[in-house]
């Protein structure tokens, strides 16, 4: 089995993503108002996201491609279902009320043609007027602040350190990531690289609409703040099978 990035991320993820839950209530809201009782999260990671809506009444799964994730979230005592496989073309012979695909998942495939076979899939995984949840970069936007920048994250106890440097190429929007870690009196460091496929919004939209989904509402992130072409960072489209 081949490493992925996020065998590699694994605990580090936490420590840079530390506010998630505070987009949960959004989430939970559009869920609830959409009458979702079963969900899937697509790359379900730590379980940031899963935890807490399964915590607030949701029947939710996850699928994930990293052992090491699934492993890592294990830990948590969640007592989740956790599928291990890939976005791109899963099976699970079942239906869910919603899909949720946040956190620029559906950008981690590197290709549209990639991002259509998903589509398709996650159609198939709803039920008829299923909700699919989008939470997109607004690459443009992101650029334009941190091309070329480095950010780092420090655990309360210094036993992780973790530093990213961005940059666009010509097809990504690339972060390499340093992780330091000091675990009893053994030093480690990890390098990784995760790539988000610089998409098109528009041939998404028509990749929505040619795979059976009409989008219903656009906001400019998790929070439900309009969105702004030229300000918001993140792109969501909430979307529903047709
Ligand atoms: C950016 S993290 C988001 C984790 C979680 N959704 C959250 O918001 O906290 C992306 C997760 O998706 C997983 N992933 C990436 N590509 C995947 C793929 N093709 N199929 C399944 N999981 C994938 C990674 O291993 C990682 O755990």
């Amino acid at each position: 089995m081949s490493l992925t990035t996020y065998d590699v991320i694994r605990d580090a993820y936490d420590l840079v993503f530390a506010n998630t839950h505070e987009k949960v209530p959004y989430v939970a809201d559009i869920l609830r108002k959409h009458h979702v009782k079963s969900a899937l999260e697509l790359g379900s990671g730590s379980g940031l996201f899963t935890i807490p809506l399964k915590q607030a009444g949701f029947d939710i799964e996850g699928l994930e491609l990293s052992q090491e994730m699934i492993a890592f979230m294990a830990k948590k005592n969640a007592k989740l279902t956790i599928h291990h496989g890939n976005i791109q073309n899963y099976q699970l012979n079942k239906q869910f009320d919603a899909i949720l695909m946040v956190s620029s998942i559906l950008v981690l495939l590197d290709s549209h043609a990639a991002i259509a076979e998903s589509l398709r899939c996650s159609y198939e995984h709803l039920v008829p007027k299923g909700i699919l949840l989008l939470e997109l970069p607004n690459h443009p936007v992101e650029i334009r602040a941190s091309n070329h920048t480095q950010e780092t994250h420090v655990s309360d106890d210094n036993a992780t350190i973790v530093v990213i440097q961005s940059h666009a190429t010509a097809k990504f929007w690339r972060e390499h990531w340093y992780i330091f870690r000091q675990e009893d009196k053994t030093f480690s460091q990890e390098t990784t690289i995760c790539d988000e496929l610089l998409y098109s919004p528009q041939t998404l939209q028509s990749q929505l609409h040619d795979n059976g989904f009409e989008i219903i509402g656009t906001y400019g992130d998790l929070f439900g703040k309009p969105f702004d072409e030229n300000n918001s960072w993140r792109r969501v489209w909430l979307c529903q099978k047709k």
